[in-house]
C-alpha cells in the first residue's frame, strides 16, 4: 500500500531544519506533501505563494535523495485533516526540537486523530538544527546578520530583500 504523508507548517520561511525533516520523512513514505498552511495566529513575513516558491527553490538546492515523490502545496483555509483526506494521506509529519515544541504539537496531534484518525509521526530535530527557527532567522536577517548556516541561498536572498524593504 502506498504511504502518503503530509508535512504541514507556516514555513515562513523554510529553514535547513525543515529541509532535514523533509529528507528524513521522505525515507519513510512513498509520497510526501509539504503544505504551506495559513496559521491565523501568525502574521507571516512572506505571502503563501512566496513561501511555496521558497520551499520549491530550497528543495531544488538541497535535493531529496530517495525515491519518494515530494509535492509542495498550500492550504489557505479549512482543516488540515480535510486536506489529508483529499490526497489520501493517513499521517502527518512534525519535527520537534524540544519539549516546548511537543507541548504545542501534542494537542494538535490528538485533535487530528480524534477528527479523522490521522496519526502524527514526530521526528526529532537533528541537534545541528535544534536552535534554528523561522522567527530567529528573520530576526538575524533583519539585523543584517548572516543566515547562510540556517537557510538555503534562495531563502537567504529573500530575507535580505525583505530586511532591506523593511528599512525603507
Ligand atoms: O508552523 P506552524 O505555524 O507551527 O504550523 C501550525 C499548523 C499550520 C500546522 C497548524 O496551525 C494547523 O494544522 N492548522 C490547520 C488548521 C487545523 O486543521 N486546525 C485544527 C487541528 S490542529
Amino acid at each position: 500500500m502506498s504511504k502518503i504523508a503530509v508535512y504541514p507548517g507556516s514555513f515562513d520561511p523554510i529553514t535547513l531544519g525543515h529541509l532535514d525533516i523533509i529528507g528524513r520523512a521522505a525515507l519513510l513514505v512513498n509520497e510526501l506533501h509539504v503544505v504551506v498552511v495559513h496559521n491565523p495566529n501568525k502574521q507571516p513575513r512572506f505571502s503563501s505563494a512566496e513561501r511555496v516558491e521558497l520551499v520549491r527553490a530550497s528543495l531544488a538546492e538541497h535535493g531529496i535523495h530517495n525515491n519518494a515523490k515530494v509535492v509542495v502545496d498550500t492550504l489557505d483555509s479549512g482543516l488540515l485533516v480535510n486536506y489529508c483526506r483529499m490526497v489520501g494521506a493517513s499521517m502527518l509529519i512534525k519535527g520537534f526540537r524540544s519539549n516546548v515544541d511537543l507541548d504545542y504539537e501534542l494537542p494538535m496531534a490528538q485533535v487530528n486523530r480524534d477528527l479523522a484518525g490521522v496519526e502524527t509521526i514526530f521526528i526529532p530535530a537533528n541537534p545541528e538544527h535544534g536552535h534554528v527557527s523561522s522567527s530567529l532567522v528573520k530576526q538575524v536577517a533583519d539585523l543584517e546578520g548572516s543566515v547562510t548556516k540556517y537557510v538555503s541561498h534562495a531563502v537567504a536572498r529573500a530575507l535580505a530583500t525583505s530586511a532591506a524593504n523593511r528599512k525603507k
